[in-house]
Order: structure tokens, then C-alpha cells, then sequence
């Protein structure tokens, strides 16, 4: 009898517990529904409900709402963080609105720079990413206006030229004799390379002499003063670096001529010259029709050593080397 009621009790306990459960999840959301309404929502569905792509990244919230403030749309802030850089971002986010489609698939879009690049463009009427090579190698401005010191002299990849200039006590540490041309110094890296153009050179007939090679920051002074003696200031910068400003000095820079002539190739050498240094990672410096890019006339003569991969892509791409230095090996 005991037993019995025992069980009663228990199976009795078990259906109020039960109904005491279902009432509660039945009637909770009445209660507390409104007192938190979005305990559930993440920041990605807040920002998903106004067409922002979320992005994992520290801050993200914040910055986005920013933008939003700003002005930006949801598809413009969702192209600042597909393409622009990180340097970019933080500019945006610092600075007022502005429209930047024209610049999402530029990938060497510098924002500081915004306002010439809009400027260079309708000047020059060119495409907008012409314009912004165009001026982060500032030629909107005369050549020698802006001058950037070279941090890192020695990279085989250095740029140097009308606004990116050597310390003056720059000398490459790992200056050697050219094997066959022992009275002439060249970087270490390039010497092998060298070699071997000239040697393949030869055997398709084609004899190459260099007679420029390494040049100290004190030769090349007095080899522009010295050229100022026959031509005014601004013809001579049209063929001669100012102190400084010289391949030369990187000892990664070679004048070459051909057996028949004193100082330049013969058309039938430059063309082997166009369609081979490459191979063995030097380029042609100074090519034809790219004077206002470089600032120099032609230099036939005049090759740059960069390294196979490098000299085989700026062949590819039929391009100068300062504009790849601005596409491809500049960080935005
Ligand atoms: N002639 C080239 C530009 C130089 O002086 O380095
Ligand atoms: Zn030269």
C-alpha cells in the first residue's frame, strides 16, 4: 500500500514538473522578450541588415558605422575593404568623404595623393591608372622637384632616378672586376650574369664592350659639371644624371658598346641587346619614346642589372623600370 503511493507521488511530481516546464518555454518570450531585443544579433547580422559584408577584423563595427556616417553607401564601404589597402583604410576612415570609384582596381592607389591624381588626369586626359603611376613617380611635378633619399641602396631592385637619390657616401660593398674587363668594377650579384650575356652575345656575332661601369658619387659630379661646360643645365639633364641620381653608383648599371663603334650600339647589336638582356636579368634602361617617364633621351648603351625574374617581367610587359618599381614592387 506504501509502495503504492509512493509511486503515485513520484508519477504525480513527474507531470507538474512537466507542465511547469512547458508553461515556462510556452510563456517566456512574453516575458522577457522586450527586455533585450537583440541578445541574439552579432555584430555581422547588424551590419548585414544595411548591406555590409562583414569583415573579421578588430574594430570592424566601428569603422564600418564611421563610414556609414560619412556617408559612404554599403557597396562603397564593401569595396574600400575588398580592395583598398591597409595604409588606404586608415585614411579613409580619417579623412572626409570622397568617391573613390576610379580607384578600387588600381592597386598602387595612394589616397594622400588623391586630389593630382585627379588633377594629372584631366590635364593630361590619360586613363586614371596611367595617371596614378604617373604621379607616384611625380612626374606632374618638373623632374628634381621632389627628391626622396634611397633607404635601401644595396637592394638589387633599387629605383634610381630623378626623385629617388643615393646618400652621397653610398659604395657598394661587393664591388668586383668584370673578368674580362678587369679595369671595370660591378656588383658581385651581377658579374656572373654579365658574363654570361656577353658570351652568349658572341655567339650569335655580336661583340659587346663595356667602357662605363661603376661610378662614384664624385666622378659623376664632375662628369655633370663637366658636361655643363658645353650645354645649358636643362639639356644636360636630358642625358646626364645629376650627382646622386645615377645608376651608375649602384655598380648595377653598365654603358655598353658595340666593337665598331666608341660609346653606343650599333642598331643590329641594340636589337639583340632588346630581345636578349633579359635572359640573363638585365633590362634596357633607357628605351625609346619613354623619355618623359625616365627623363632621359634614348640610351641605347645604358643597362641596368635587376635580377632573371624581374628583367623577364618588365620585358613581358614591355614597360620602364620605373613604372614597374611603382606597380610591382612598391607596398600601397
Ligand atoms: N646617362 C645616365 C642617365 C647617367 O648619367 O646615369
Ligand atoms: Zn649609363
Amino acid at each position: 500500500m506504501k509502495k503504492k503511493k509512493l509511486i503515485v507521488i513520484i508519477i504525480a511530481g513527474i507531470i507538474i514538473l512537466g507542465i511547469i516546464f512547458l508553461a515556462f518555454n510556452l510563456t517566456k518570450d512574453l516575458f522577457f522578450k522586450d527586455k533585450n531585443p537583440i541578445v541574439n544579433k552579432t555584430d555581422e547580422q547588424i551590419l548585414e541588415e544595411k548591406g555590409v559584408n562583414f569583415v573579421s577584423r578588430e574594430n570592424f563595427l566601428t569603422e564600418a558605422n564611421t563610414l556609414l556616417d560619412k556617408g559612404y553607401t554599403a557597396d562603397e564601404i564593401n569595396n574600400i575593404y575588398e580592395y583598398m589597402s591597409e595604409n588606404n583604410i586608415e585614411k579613409i576612415l580619417n579623412s572626409d568623404y570622397v568617391d573613390l570609384k576610379d580607384f578600387y582596381q588600381i592597386s598602387n592607389f595612394d589616397f594622400t595623393k588623391l586630389d593630382r591624381y585627379l588633377a594629372y588626369q584631366t590635364l593630361e586626359n590619360i586613363d586614371m591608372k596611367d595617371a596614378v603611376t604617373r604621379v607616384n613617380l611625380n612626374l606632374d611635378e618638373p623632374f628634381y622637384q621632389t627628391i626622396e633619399e634611397i633607404e635601401d641602396p644595396s637592394s638589387i631592385t633599387v629605383l634610381v632616378n630623378k626623385s629617388h637619390a643615393l646618400p652621397s657616401d653610398y659604395v657598394p660593398d661587393d664591388l668586383v672586376s668584370i673578368p674580362s674587363f678587369p679595369n671595370l668594377q660591378i656588383r658581385d650579384d651581377a658579374v656572373d650574369d654579365f658574363e654570361n650575356l656577353i658570351a652568349a652575345a658572341k655567339l650569335d656575332n655580336v661583340y659587346l664592350i663595356p667602357y662605363s661601369t661603376y661610378r662614384s658619387y664624385d666622378y659623376q659630379e664632375r662628369l655633370y659639371n663637366g658636361y655643363l661646360e658645353d650645354d645649358p643645365k636643362d639639356v644636360v639633364d636630358t642625358y646626364s644624371a645629376r650627382p646622386g641620381h645615377s645608376e651608375h653608383q649602384t655598380g648595377l648599371a653598365l654603358d655598353i658598346r658595340s666593337s665598331s663603334h666608341w660609346s653606343n650600339l650599333t642598331d643590329s647589336d641594340y636589337e639583340w641587346m632588346l630581345n636578349n638582356s633579359y635572359k640573363y636579368g638585365f633590362i634596357v634602361r633607357y628605351p625609346k619614346d619613354n623619355s618623359t617617364i625616365t627623363g632621359y633621351k634614348e640610351e641605347p648603351w645604358h643597362i641596368r642589372y635587376v635580377g632573371k625574374e624581374h628583367a623577364q617581367k618588365i620585358h613581358e610587359l614591355n614597360i620602364t623600370f620605373d613604372e614597374y618599381y611603382d606597380l610591382y614592387l612598391t607596398k600601397y
